[in-house]
């Protein structure tokens, strides 16, 4: 099986990648990504030497560049996780995440289809990999399920949701073999610093504020990458054409707790005396549009194909701490260039 995954070279897509490569040695794994700001090749430099890995570049809005390549290498399935991924950025530039999520989406279903069209039998899979954030908001009741009525807020959501809806219509109109999965939040190592958790630990090593916005009471359900790649391997190899499974690990927190749960495992780890990164935590201007509550209700997959998360989010957390402590120079690569001018500029035009 060749199998095309977007995205690899970011966050999630490299755990995919690494976990499909060392997994099934007789696949063939092809990596496509464009290398953006969030995309970075050292997250698979233990993969370089696998015989069954090959990295391309390449942006999946060029139409022409997309269709040549699934004719040249006649891939048997697809998944992907190439988009723009952070929402602050999405309320900065919206074009650019309506270009990347719906109109790159767009484009490799079409590829997709002429190879399915051509040969049903060898074309078996398109994967997407969207978000809880399409559901929109929840109050303090309830949680998200795969039959939620769509109401995304930001244009991060919105553009998720419109590359969801013609995933779905690709599998209704042309039986493109689709199946996709929407995941709560993650968390855990090769995750940008300018998202929550790998922000505040950034800069509680470094002694600088950790920006809480509005009172720190919205809610997140925080899941382990690992974990969301575990679960994206059982859902492209079980799942039926055309299903939708919801990803979570029933671990709601409030930022404010997290945050403060965070300071406290670095405390210990940078032998500073308790609470003193705690004194780090600023309150700044709400995001525009904040939802309040993710929630997701992941019994679907669970009772379907038996999947359950591997660990607590305190042995995620202390993993994911170490991962950054030890890994200093990645840390230092990713935050050099145009970070520090994106970061300052967060924070004066709220
Ligand atoms: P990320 O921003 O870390 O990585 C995105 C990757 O896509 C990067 O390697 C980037 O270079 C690549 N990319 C961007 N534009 C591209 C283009 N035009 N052509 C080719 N490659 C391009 O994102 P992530 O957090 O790893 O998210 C991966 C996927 O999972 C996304 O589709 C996201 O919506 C979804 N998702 C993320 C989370 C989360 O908590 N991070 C949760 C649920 C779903
Ligand atoms: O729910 C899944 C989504 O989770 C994914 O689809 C997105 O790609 C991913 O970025 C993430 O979106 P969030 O907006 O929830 O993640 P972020 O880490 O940006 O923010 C988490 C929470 O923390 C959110 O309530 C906003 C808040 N926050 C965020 C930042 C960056 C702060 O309070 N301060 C910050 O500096």
């Amino acid at each position: 099986m060749k199998i095309l995954i977007t995205g690899g070279a970011g966050f999630i897509g490299s755990h995919v990648v690494r976990l499909f490569v060392n997994t099934y040695p007789n696949y063939e794994i092809v990596n496509l990504d464009k290398l953006t700001y969030a995309g970075n090749l050292a997250n698979l430099k233990d993969l370089e030497t696998k015989p069954n890995y090959r990295f391309v570049k390449g942006d999946i809005v060029d139409a022409g560049f997309i269709n040549t390549l699934f004719e040249t290498e006649q891939f048997n399935a697809v998944i992907h996780l190439a988009a723009e991924s952070h929402v602050d950025r999405s309320i900065t530039n919206p074009l650019e995440f309506v270009m990347t999520n719906v109109i790159g989406t767009v484009n490799l279903l079409n590829a997709a289809r002429t190879l399915h069209k051509n040969n049903p039998e060898q074309f078996k899979r398109f994967y997407h990999v969207s978000t809880d954030e399409v559901y929109g908001a929840l109050g303090d009741e309830g949680m998200f399920v795969e039959t939620t009525a769509y109401d995304p807020h930001s244009p991060y959501s919105a553009s998720k949701a419109s590359s969801d809806h013609f995933v779905r219509a690709y599998h209704d109109t042309y039986k493109l073999p689709c199946v996709i999965s929407n995941c709560s939040n993650n968390y855990g190592p090769n995750h940008f610093p300018e998202k929550l958790i790998p922000l505040c630990i950034h800069n509680i090593q470094n002694s600088k504020p950790l920006p809480i916005y509005g009172k720190g009471e919205n809610v997140r359900d925080w899941l382990f990458v690992i974990d969301h790649a575990r679960a994206i391997d059982v859902i492209f190899h079980n799942a039926k054409e055309g299903s939708t499974y919801n990803i979570g690990g029933h671990n709601e927190w409030k930022n404010i707790d997290v945050i403060r749960l965070l300071c406290r495992m670095m405390d210990k780890k940078l032998n500073r005396p308790e609470g003193t990164n705690e004194k780090l935590i600023t309150f700044v201007t709400d995001r525009a549009g904040h939802d309040l509550r993710y929630a997701i209700d992941a019994t679907k997959l669970k009772e379907d194909l038996g999947w359950v998360p591997s660990v607590t989010f305190e042995e995620g957390l202390n993993l994911t701490v170490d991962w950054y402590l030890n890994n200093k120079e990645w840390l230092q690569n990713v935050t050099s260039g145009d970070y520090q001018h994106y970061y300052e500029q967060q924070y004066t035009h709220r």
